[in-house]
């Protein structure tokens, strides 16, 4: 079977986006259809809502029914199950996969390791299968600067060495990027591009899609949205003696909307749209083009800003943003935590051609216009 090209234009190409109802998924969505793609949204809905995709479809003025409704398509299943997948790539003609569904809670993932393998990586094998079975090999993976462990330094490039994670979550990542890397090693038809996110903050400037933790969020900016609506009383600040300038914890806090758009731009690049090649790294396996001119091979880029935000950093712009004080109150460090990073993002900005625009000002204050006009997430 002939492999499905992505070098077509794109209001002739359609994306199968596994976990599109997610936090990044649906800003992901959006950035395609902004773009003139097609959508198939393929997600179990375990830890999203079909109401994301109903507040994409109004973002993007798409009908739900009636002509132009076909452009973006849900199918609710697992990455495991076989027989919807495979009914999903005989339906659509599907020219490349955007894959974000998994399990990500790093700390669910050490009380559940065999969960978090099955899910995250049988789920993928059983993902890759079937898609090279109908001829589709052009995969952009959802990885993590988790696969990074502690820097032996920042900003940290995508050459620096990947260290063991600390969790099964962060394994997961680590052994799903050598999987889909080796894909290409054994058919070179695979078009493989794994994105090093670092964290992804903030909502789309509607406020209608945004971040929707179940529970108790786990990371610090929806749990920081949430004291700012008045759900947690205060903020636990994770140790205030790390070597940073002010003792708290450095990240690289990254807009949604910037880090949806470096899914298109890694389209384009595996359309041979943009870019050359990466063969200035180990881990990106330079490869070549196809006779209609798209990309095969592995590429590999951090998605951040190149920049560095501390604890107290965030929790006074999300004052500022919201124009309330936020109290936090120190506690120890958090088990697994370290103290600093953040990217080098170079490569994605000389191969990409992706550079991210927004400030943590405007994560902040995007991120509160989600949470205060659904305090409950889409459950409200
Ligand atoms: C950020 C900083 C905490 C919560 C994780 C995953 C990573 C990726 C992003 C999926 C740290 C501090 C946090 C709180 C706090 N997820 N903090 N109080 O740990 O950098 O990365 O999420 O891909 O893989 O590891 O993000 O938001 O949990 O923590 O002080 O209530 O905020 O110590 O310094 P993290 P985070």
């Amino acid at each position: 079977m002939a492999t499905n090209t992505l070098a077509k234009p794109p209001a002739q190409t359609c994306i199968l986006v596994t976990g599109g109802a997610g936090f990044i998924g649906s800003h992901t969505v959006v950035e395609l259809l902004n773009a003139g793609y097609s959508v198939v949204v393929l997600d179990d809905l375990s830890n999203s809502s079909a109401e994301s995709l109903a507040r994409v479809r109004q973002i993007c003025d798409l009908p739900e029914t009636g002509p132009g409704s076909e452009r973006l398509q849900f199918v609710q299943a697992s990455i495991l199950d076989r027989d919807a997948l495979d009914t999903t790539f005989a339906a659509h003609d599907i020219s490349g996969i955007i894959h974000f569904a998994g399990f990500k809670a790093v700390g669910e993932s050490v009380q559940k390791p065999w969960e978090y393998y099955w899910n995250n990586v049988a789920g993928t094998l059983v993902l890759v299968d079937v898609a090279r079975q109908h001829g589709v090999k052009s995969i952009v993976f959802s990885s993590s600067a988790t696969v990074y462990g502690d820097p032996d330094q920042v900003p940290i490039t995508e050459m620096a060495e990947k260290h063991d994670a600390t969790n099964p979550y962060g394994q997961t990542k680590s052994m799903l990027e050598r999987i889909l890397s080796d894909l290409y090693v054994g058919d070179p038809e695979w078009n493989v591009v794994l994105l090093r996110y670092f964290n992804p903050i903030g909502a789309h400037e509607s406020g209608l899609i945004g971040e929707d933790p179940k529970g108790i969020p786990n990371n610090l900016v929806p749990y920081v949205a949430k004291v700012a609506v008045g759900k947690l009383p205060e903020v636990g600040v994770f140790g205030q003696d790390y070597p940073t300038p002010d003792g708290t914890g450095v990240r690289d806090y990254i807009h949604v909307v910037d880090l949806a758009r470096g899914h298109v731009a890694a389209i384009d690049w595996m359309a041979g749209r943009v870019g050359t090649g990466c063969a200035d790294d180990p881990y990106s396996l330079p490869g070549d083009a196809a006779p209609d001119g798209s990309r095969r091979g592995v590429g590999v880029f951090n998605l951040g800003t190149g920049r560095g935000s501390s604890v107290l950093d965030v929790v006074h712009a999300f004052e500022r943003a919201c124009g309330k004080e936020i109290p936090y109150v120190m506690k120890p460090r958090r088990a697994g935590d370290i103290a600093e990073n953040y990217a080098s993002c170079d490569k994605a900005r000389t191969e990409l051609g992706w550079v991210a625009e927004y400030d943590l000002d405007r994560m902040c204050e995007d991120s509160w216009r989600w949470q205060s006009n659904n305090p409950d997430g889409y459950a409200s």
